[in-house]
């Protein structure tokens, strides 16, 4: 449920499950957080678990899972081929977005691989709103280029406009204009990822696909975070208010000539897929399955988890289940702005991203703002943000820093994961960290792999700040925990 209120007045999301499986976490002391961050090169990839209190590094394949879908998993039929449980989640897919074909993968990287490979040539360019990190590293492997044209107000990190995903029309106009011929799709991911979970409205996902068949371009989808989309379309665009959430998410799939997804988000399990019309472009992708994924009526995926898709994505179409991250989110968001610290707004989905440019302005940005800050944040509160900065950056060909637009830490909120006490207790830490900002330095590195160096790569503290901080919650708070 979005929010409830108390008597007192108090409003906050009310959770609309219970939960029926628990994990046992650990809160361990300071001293320890400590010496996990140093063992981990300040790099919150490298934290083992068992030192995480609230890991909200990402909402990949973490989403908590119903007891429909656990059941549905002790019926997964697992023939090589042919098996039930494939055609239960195409006949889901067919409902939701109508589309003729699906072809699955195991999860959504794999899908981009698939497209990619049959779609880009050497010399294409993919417009799209925002990139995300495998979709251009496998664009960019078959020649192409990603042009990026989000509307200019998605790099406004504090802002109040409801769609920050969207594409910019005119930009695509232009690109047309410009590409022509070598624009072999138009991708729109719903919602924006790297733009903080920030969504495209309805709107603008029918602007964007008249443009495209008029222009003859196919126009693709990334539904991975299609949940938390249909949610704010829901919400925050008036002529959509009354419509239901499978109404939306059928209008929106009309749209599109190519959906694929990464059920790791969407569906709430772990796995993958392309929904699509087009009769050659299926018998081109068809072969592909079973080459690098698996037989057609799995490919890659365990068949548990197939059914688990298929119940996750019916169970998105209800608006309890879809509102329970995006409200949390914004009361974390709400909290947060309350307290003047600067995090991305409005709240979108996936998770609430602290900017840390603004968070910690002492610290030089080549010395890594929103590393150090993710950093601190753990060393404090057991919390495992991610970076999204520099750090997440490749170095120029020259050998100089690519110095990120925004430096942002992203505590992500997996789905019905996480109770109200804990969002309490993280949003808590962040203002105590935030009064204490000037206690955080930077951080310079130790070992920089030359690829993915944000996967594997350790960095120093600049200087002691780390041990001053540590001195500093035990004062406030005494028993280091
Ligand atoms: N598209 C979007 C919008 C994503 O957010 C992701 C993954 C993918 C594609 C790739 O899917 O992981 O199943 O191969 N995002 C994860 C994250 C990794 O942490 O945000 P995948």
């Amino acid at each position: 449920m979005e929010s409830i209120k108390l008597s007192t007045g108090e409003e906050f999301p009310l959770e609309m499950h219970k939960v029926r499986i628990v994990q046992k976490i650990e809160l361990k002391p300071i001293d320890r957080r400590f010496a996990a961050m140093q063992e981990a090169g300040n790099n919150t990839f490298l934290l083992r678990n068992r030192d995480i209190f609230l890991d909200m590094l990402s909402d990949s394949g973490v989403n908590a899972m119903s007891d429909r879908q656990m059941a549905a998993m002790m019926v997964a039929d697992d023939s090589y081929a042919g098996g039930e449980s494939f055609f239960r989640l195409e006949s889901v897919l067919q409902r939701v977005f109508k589309m003729k074909y699906f072809l699955p993968a195991h999860q959504g990287r794999a899908c981009e691989h698939l497209l990619s490979r049959v779609l880009v040539k050497p010399g294409s360019i993919v417009p799209m709103n925002v990139h995300f990190t495998t979709t251009k590293a496998h664009i960019g492997l078959q020649g192409g280029t990603v042009l990026e044209i989000p509307a200019d107000e998605a790099f406004n990190i504090a802002s109040k406009e409801p769609f920050k995903g969207n594409i910019d029309i005119d930009k695509l106009k232009k690109a047309f204009a410009e590409h022509g011929k070598n624009i072999p799709f138009v991708r729109i991911e719903a919602g924006g990822n790297l733009l903080g979970g920030q969504p495209v409205s309805l709107a603008n996902i029918k602007e964007t696909s008249a443009l495209c068949k008029k222009n003859g371009v196919p126009l693709m989808i990334d539904a991975s975070l299609l949940q938390d989309n249909l949610y704010f379309i829901k919400v925050r665009e008036a002529a959509c208010k009354d419509k239901t959430v499978l109404e939306i998410c059928n209008e929106v799939a009309a749209c599109a000539d190519i959906i694929y997804f990464s059920a790791r988000k969407l569906g709430s399990a772990r796995g993958g897929g392309i929904c699509l019309n087009n009769d050659a472009l299926y018998e081109q992708l068809k072969p592909l399955v079973p080459l690098f994924e698996g037989f057609l009526t799995y490919g890659g995926m365990s068949v548990k988890e197939i059914e688990a898709i298929a119940v996750g994505i019916e169970e998105s179409m209800d608006m309890d289940m879809i509102s329970q991250g995006p409200s949390f989110i914004r009361f974390m968001v709400d909290e947060l702005v309350k307290a003047g610290v600067p995090v991305v707004t409005p709240a979108g989905g996936l998770g609430c991203h602290l900017d840390a440019k603004a968070f910690l302005p002492h610290v030089k940005q080549a010395e890594f703002q929103a590393a150090s800050l993710a950093a601190a944040l753990f060393i404090i509160s057991g919390v495992r943000g991610m970076e999204r900065g520099t750090v997440s950056e490749e170095r120029n060909p020259d050998g100089s820093e690519h110095f990120s637009a925004i430096e942002l830490v992203r505590l992500a909120l997996p789905r019905r994961v996480f109770t109200m006490s804990q969002v309490k207790f993280v949003t808590d830490r962040v203002i105590w960290l935030f009064k204490n900002k000037d206690l955080v330095g930077g951080l310079k590195w130790r070992k920089e792999p030359n690829i993915l160096r944000f996967f594997f790569g350790e960095l120093d503290a600049v200087g002691g700040w780390q041990e001053k901080l540590v001195k500093k919650f035990k004062q406030d708070f005494g028993t280091g925990l």
